[in-house]
């Protein structure tokens, strides 16, 4: 069904009820309009969209023409449905091989460009690069350590024939986690006016700031999908 469809059919009564969860997941038009709008779809997913709205201090007949807006733009490019599966288990696949491993890699990469920009930047900007850096590892640190006690706990659990007792339990303490890693994402986005590229850049700060920004979008999209798809399953 197409966007412009869907936001046709969004009654005034769907409107006042619907979670933004429910309506992020039909298309990522309305997700990133959402977004845009000030409205958390990562960790406030289950929230009312007119309770949303409201503590977003967007008024309702505004957020009908974003949404109105949203549907006529064309689709997201890689903003597909790719994680849709047909079963749990080729979700949880799906997430290690396009989620966990691209983050691991993307951690190292990220640390190993510091080097050489503090040689060659530290004198005249070492106070900025190293706040970044500092940003940067406090969330690597506490990503890392998240990443392996879902492949240890969390997964298994959720393929386990008889789900363990503590289920929910796990799921909360992963959404505390992902809470405090999008703390941090605000933080370092704020730092470095979101990811804009500073006059004083060469080719390697260039791709830094390309990879921080490209980080900053995968860990959004991590939690959101455990957060609105996987842990609500629990
Ligand atoms: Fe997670």
């Amino acid at each position: 069904m197409a966007a412009s469809q869907i936001e046709t059919e969004l009654s005034t009564e769907e409107f006042n009820t619907i979670s933004v969860r429910d309506l992020a997941l039909r298309d990522p038009r309305f997700r990133l309009a959402l977004e845009k709008a000030g409205i958390d779809c990562c960790c406030g997913g289950g929230c009312r969209l007119k309770d949303a709205a409201k503590e977003a201090a967007v008024p309702p007949d505004e957020l009908r023409r974003i949404l109105r807006d949203a549907a006529e733009q064309p689709a997201v490019p890689g903003g597909n449905d790719d994680w849709k599966c047909d079963s749990l288990e080729r979700f949880l696949e799906y997430f290690m091989n396009f989620h966990h491993k691209p983050l691991y890699e993307k951690f190292s990469r990220i640390e190993l460009y510091f080097i050489p920009i503090m040689e060659k930047h530290g004198r005249e900007h070492g106070v900025e690069l190293n706040a970044f850096q500092h940003e940067f590892q406090k969330i690597a640190t506490e990503m890392v350590p998240h990443l392996q006690t879902e492949e240890a706990k969390l997964f298994p659990a959720f393929l386990a024939p008889e789900p363990p007792e503590d289920l929910a339990d796990l799921c909360r303490r992963r959404e505390e986690e992902h809470l405090s890693i999008r703390r941090k994402l605000r933080r370092i986005a704020a730092m470095t006016c979101h990811y804009r590229i500073p006059p004083y850049a060469c080719a390697a700060v260039e791709a830094l700031f390309e990879e921080l920004r490209e980080l900053d979008k995968m860990l959004k999209e991590h939690i959101f999908l455990q957060n609105n798809v996987l842990f609500p399953r629990a």
